[in-house]
C-alpha cells in the first residue's frame, strides 16, 4: 500500500503531524509513506498548472498518482482550511489524484466542523474520494499524542480500526 500524506500544520510539534505519525505507526508493515513539504511548495498558480509545472509539484502529482490513499491532517483556522494545506490542494488539481481515495484526520480542540465541510467539499470538487469512513476528528489531541511517540490507548484503538478499512 502507498499512502501520500499532507499536513495542514507545520508548527514545530504539531499535533497534525504527530497524529500522521501515530496513524503510520499502525499501518502493515511494508506500507510505503510519502509526506508532502508543503513548506517548499511555491504559491499556486494557474499559469504553471499545466505547463511550465514546477519540477516539485509533477513529483508530487506522481506520487499522488501512484498512492493508493491521500492521507490528510489538519487543524482548523478560523473556521477554515489553512492556507498552506489549500495551497498544496490547488497544485493537486490535476488528473493525477482525480478518484483517490482519502483518509482525514480534523484535529480540533473545538471539534472542526467548518474546516470538516469545507475541507470535504473542496476534495470532492478536486474529484477526490474523502468519505465518513475513512475521516475522523480528534478533539483532544494534546492530551492523547506526544512528541516521543506515545498515543492514548483508545485513540490508537481508533486509529487501528480505521486503518482495517484500507486496502
Ligand atoms: C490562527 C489560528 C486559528 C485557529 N482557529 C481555530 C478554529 O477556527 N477552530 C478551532 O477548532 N481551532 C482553531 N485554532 C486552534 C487549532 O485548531 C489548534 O491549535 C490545533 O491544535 C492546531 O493544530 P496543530 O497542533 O497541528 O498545529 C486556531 C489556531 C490558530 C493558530
Amino acid at each position: 500500500m502507498k499512502i501520500l500524506s499532507l499536513c495542514g500544520s507545520i508548527r514545530d510539534g504539531s499535533s497534525s503531524e504527530l497524529l500522521l505519525r501515530a496513524f503510520r505507526s499502525v499501518l502493515p508493515s511494508g506500507t510505503e509513506w510519502s509526506p508532502v513539504d508543503l513548506k517548499s511548495l511555491p504559491y499556486f498558480d494557474p499559469s504553471c498548472q499545466f505547463s511550465n509545472v514546477p519540477a516539485l509539484v509533477t513529483e508530487i502529482r506522481r506520487e499522488a498518482f501512484l498512492a493508493d490513499y491521500i492521507v490528510i491532517a489538519t487543524p482548523e483556522y478560523a473556521h477554515g482550511i489553512p492556507g498552506i494545506l489549500k495551497n498544496a490542494l490547488e497544485w493537486l488539481i490535476c488528473e493525477e489524484t482525480m478518484k483517490k481515495k482519502v483518509v482525514l484526520f480534523i484535529v480540533s480542540p473545538s471539534g472542526g466542523e467548518y474546516v470538516l465541510q469545507y475541507l470535504t467539499e473542496t476534495l470532492r470538487t478536486m474529484d477526490l474520494l474523502p468519505s465518513d469512513e475513512l475521516t475522523m476528528v480528534i478533539n483532544n489531541a494534546r492530551n492523547q499524542l506526544s512528541a516521543d511517540g506515545t498515543v492514548d490507548p483508545d485513540l490508537k484503538n481508533s486509529l487501528i480500526e480505521l486503518s482495517k478499512r484500507l486496502l
